[in-house]
Order: structure tokens, then sequence, then C-alpha cells
């Protein structure tokens, strides 16, 4: 698709190609930097626009209707930047609201997350897999028919994250808080001689380093952003929109939580560039 400016009464001609456009992604809040670092890596020519919805953190113990309005704002401040997919970095938004996005903004690719049940049962040698992820994605039908498929074959143990979302929200990350919460939900995992864990919240990909201390080395973390990289270049692909003409892509940052927040948390993700971070009210 092309398009046309009209700057001050002088028409100004140019040609957008859909594949110049950002991708855009968003998340209850920090967690889906996660992903987006991921993609952005395995994507390195597309540009991308952020959305971290810090303010209304955390997802997990809210309504359906609530989350579902909140992703259906961040989607319409999406569009007006002009982006050619979005990502839904969040399971949890994504349990509540991807059919109602689908439905209501048929012209938009969405990418959506859910745990990675498949991959880690395959993976699976003891025949025990973890789940760590909200409650909002346990309870959602998405969640049930994935789980469905695979109990038959695998002993699924089930742990709700409690607590982690809003310590990563804070930049406590690598605090003893955190570290004594997870030792609470993995230690019994590892018991239980679980040998994959699927990390079922995008804010929890930012704890991997303090469960990988816990674990040392017995059970396998499944990164949930790699099906999402590869999903979201096939759909670019099959759309005619991957970028292709420029080198390096660049990427906005938009909180309407603390911006130094988020900063800290691009900061831990090792990115080169300064990140361009911008603070929206809603
Ligand atoms: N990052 C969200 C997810 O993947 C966190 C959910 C929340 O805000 O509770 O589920």
């Amino acid at each position: 698709m092309h398009e046309t400016i009209c700057f001050g009464g002088l028409f100004y001609f140019y040609t957008m190609l859909d594949a110049d456009k950002s991708i855009g992604i968003f998340d209850s809040g920090l967690g889906g930097l996660s992903v987006w670092k991921y993609v952005a890596e395995f994507l390195p020519r597309e540009s991308f626009i952020y959305f971290g919805d810090s303010k209304h953190a955390p997802y997990g113990n809210k309504s359906d209707a609530f989350i579902t309005e909140r992703c259906h704002h961040i989607t319409r401040f999406l569009l007006d930047e002009n982006v050619k997919l979005i990502i839904v970095a969040c399971n949890t938004a994504t349990a509540a609201a991807i059919e109602s996005l689908r439905e209501n903004y048929p012209h938009i690719q969405f990418v959506g997350m859910e745990p990675a049940i498949k991959p880690a049962s395959l993976l699976s040698k003891t025949g025990h897999i973890g789940v760590l992820a909200t409650h909002g994605t346990f309870k959602g039908e998405l969640f049930k028919r994935n789980q469905e498929k695979y109990q038959p074959y695998v002993k699924i143990h089930y742990t709700e994250g409690n607590g982690l979302v809003e310590l990563a929200e804070q930049g406590k990350v690598y605090s003893d808080e955190a570290e004594k919460l997870l030792r609470k939900y993995i230690e019994p995992l590892v018991e239980n001689r679980v040998d994959q864990l699927v990390l079922g919240c995008t804010h929890y990909s930012l704890f991997i380093p303090v469960i990988e201390k816990i674990t040392k080395g017995a059970i396998h973390i499944l990164h949930p952003a790699d099906a999402i990289a590869k999903r979201t270049k096939d759909l670019l692909m099959q759309h005619r929109i991957l970028q292709t003409r420029k080198n390096h892509g660049e990427n906005a940052f938009y909180s309407n939580g603390k911006t130094s927040n988020m900063l800290d948390v691009i900061n831990q993700l090792d990115v080169e560039a300064e990140p361009n971070i911008f603070s929206v009210d809603n």
C-alpha cells in the first residue's frame, strides 16, 4: 500500500511501503521487552514500537473485560502509529483478548503468546514438565485446550508465579525477595523430576539468570519468544510486508509507568543503542 500526505496546502507525495512500517508490540508492562529483544535480534531490519502498560500491571489478577479493554486501547494507539503487525507479548492478554482483537481489527495480523507446552512435552525425558504462569493464563480457554492435548503423555506441574510481575515492574529482579519467591516456586519442580520449564509469562523471562542459579542446570528453560519470532517472520512473508530494504531497524518505547524502570530493564537486556523511551499518560 502507498500513502499520500498533505503538509500545509502543499502536496507531498511519498511512497511508504507497508514493509517499511514498524511492528507494534505490547505487554502489561516490562515483561514483553524480553520478547522484543529476541524478535528484534531475529529480524534485525525491522523497526519496533513497544508499549508497556505498567500503569495497569499486573494483568494476571484482573478481569477479562478489563484486560480486553486495555488491549483495544493499546491496539488503537499502535494503529495510530501506523504499525503493520502487532505482537501481543503477554500470555495473559493473549488468553483474555486475542479473539476479540482479531475480530475487531481484521485488517491487521496479531501474533499472540501461549505457554510452550508442546515443545516442552516433546523434549521431556522424565515425563514431567513445569509451567509457571499467571492465574489469568491458567484459567484461559487457550491454555485448557493446549493442556488437554498433552496431559495424557506428560505430567504437567502448574505453578502460579504470584508476586513476580510486581517485582519485575519495581526493578527487583535480582533482589533477595525475588530469589526467595522463585525458590518457593521452582524447588518443588526440581524435586518432582521436572526437566522442562515453560515460562508462561513474559515477565518471568527477566528472571532467567536467577532461575538458572536455583536449578543449577537440572531444568531446561524454554524461551517463549522463539516461536513468536518465527511466527512473526512467517506472517510478514506471507503478507509480503517483511522489511528487506533497510539494514537496521529503529525502536521506540512507550510507557505509562516509570520510564526509568523501563530503561533499567532495557539496559539489563544488553541493548547497545541508547533507547528512545517516551512517557504516555494512559
Ligand atoms: N507479561 C504478562 C504475561 O505474559 C504478565 C501478566 C501480568 O501482568 O500479570 O502474562
